[in-house]
């Protein structure tokens, strides 16, 4: 008792002391800088401000550092429309993070919250963003909502890169392998190309959009931390696309197989915003060297379904549960280059400087296939399948 109470007492003067000191540094402080302030400084005060300044520039330096590898993160950004029918593919993905370097952000229709009620997997609880806005597909609104799924991702300052996820897409590697490739590489991933010659491009974005800084491409893009700045702090491209570039409905005779279908008119009234944002927005604010013009997501375009390019691109093939097999995703996952017939150039595929498979993600499948493929995954462990889920762990059934 004594000997604390003793302690107590001398670490009271102890305090007072200090206090009484650190009023009298301060004064004199004051003092001599009011002094300062109409002549030169003495030359202790000198010192005492080159150290403040040291104290400062490391500080300054400690700031600006990169952070360590380990601290960095990717968002994940979803779009949906209600659900997120592929969760559990998901699941067994993030599962393979044991070092939080991922965030998840959903946009999906307002007032859909995500709870162990709409979703399956724990990752994704109360992941939607509070702002959302009804998504009309092929519509501008749909860029709104890649920017408000921005604006969040960008408040969490470890996220560095971020890729925009379908509800229909699904991973095709592990999420190391995944991590490695995005975060490797310094450069976003966007699918971009020349457009001039589709006829989407609306002359009256010009001279705001010179139409030599018209681009196409998937919307299905990965960002770079400054790109996604770019996007969300847009002011100038938006408007123009809100105005200028908007779908247009089909003909009334499209379905009438008789009547030749005037091409040149179909594809002038047309423009996917989606399709050609980022893109355009990232060539006319000149940071295209920065880019790997293509995109990470596989997606294939129904040939079959008709012979006219520009239809083409309405109809992305969706993968059903018998289309879902080891081949199909062994023949994604063995894409090596993109040939890109505009601009005639081919993209051979590398990360880290070294040849890679092209795609990390693919599109569209249906809850059923995407449930197919984690469970061949399964019973065939080291097969063809996708290797995100590791041996012996089971699906996320709680
Ligand atoms: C959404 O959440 C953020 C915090 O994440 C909050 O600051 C903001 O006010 C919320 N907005 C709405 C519309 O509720
Ligand atoms: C992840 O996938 C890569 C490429 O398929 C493989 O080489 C690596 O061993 C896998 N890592 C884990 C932790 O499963």
């Amino acid at each position: 008792m004594k000997p604390r109470r003793f302690g107590y007492d001398r670490g009271r003067r102890a305090a007072a002391l200090l206090v009484l000191l650190l009023c009298l540094c301060l004064s004199s402080a004051f003092l001599l800088l009011l002094h300062g302030s109409s002549g030169p400084l003495e030359p202790a005060a000198e010192e005492k401000a080159a150290a403040g300044a040291r104290v400062a520039e490391a500080r300054a330096e400690v700031e600006e550092a990169p952070l360590p590898p380990g601290n960095s993160k990717v968002a994940f950004l979803f779009i949906a429309r209600n659900r997120l029918p592929l969760e559990l593919v998901w699941d067994a993905f993030f599962r393979g993070d044991k070092e939080g370097r991922f965030s998840i952000f959903v946009h999906s229709r307002p007032g859909f919250v995500l709870t162990r009620a709409t979703t399956r997997s724990r990752f994704f609880y109360n992941r939607q963003v509070n702002n959302s806005i009804q998504v009309d597909w092929g519509e501008a609104s749909m860029i709104t909502a890649e920017r408000i799924l921005l604006s969040h991702a960008l408040k969490d300052p470890l996220n560095e890169r971020f890729v925009f996820v379908s509800d229909s897409c699904v991973p095709l590697y592990n999420f190391s392998y995944t991590y490695d490739y995005i975060m490797s590489s310094s450069t976003s991933f966007v699918d971009s190309f020349a457009d001039t010659k589709a006829g989407r491009y609306n002359p009256r974005m010009d001279p705001i959009i010179p139409v030599e800084n018209w681009r196409k491409g998937s919307q299905w893009a990965v960002l770079i931390k400054r790109h996604a700045e770019v996007v969300v702090e847009d002011e100038v491209v938006l408007p123009e696309f809100q105005k200028h570039c908007r779908r247009r409905p089909l003909p009334e005779f499209w379905r009438d197989w008789d009547r030749p279908i005037p091409a040149e008119a179909w594809k002038a009234h047309n423009c996917i915003p989606d399709e050609h944002y980022v893109q355009t927005l990232l060539a006319q604010t000149g940071l295209e060297e920065e880019l790997t013009r293509r995109s990470v997501t596989h997606s294939a375009w129904d040939l079959s379904a008709s012979k006219d390019r520009e239809r083409r691109g309405w109809h992305p093939v969706t993968y059903k549960v018998s289309d879902a097999t080891p081949a199909l995703i062994k023949s994604i996952k063995g894409i090596d280059n993109i040939y890109y017939e505009t601009e005639n150039r081919r993209e051979w595929c590398t990360s880290n400087g070294k040849p890679a498979p092209c795609f990390l993600f693919a599109r569209k499948f249906t809850r059923g296939a995407g449930l197919k493929l984690l469970d061949s995954e399964v019973k065939e462990p080291g097969g063809s399948a996708p290797a995100f889920l590791q041996r012996g762990v089971g699906t996320s059934t709680e």
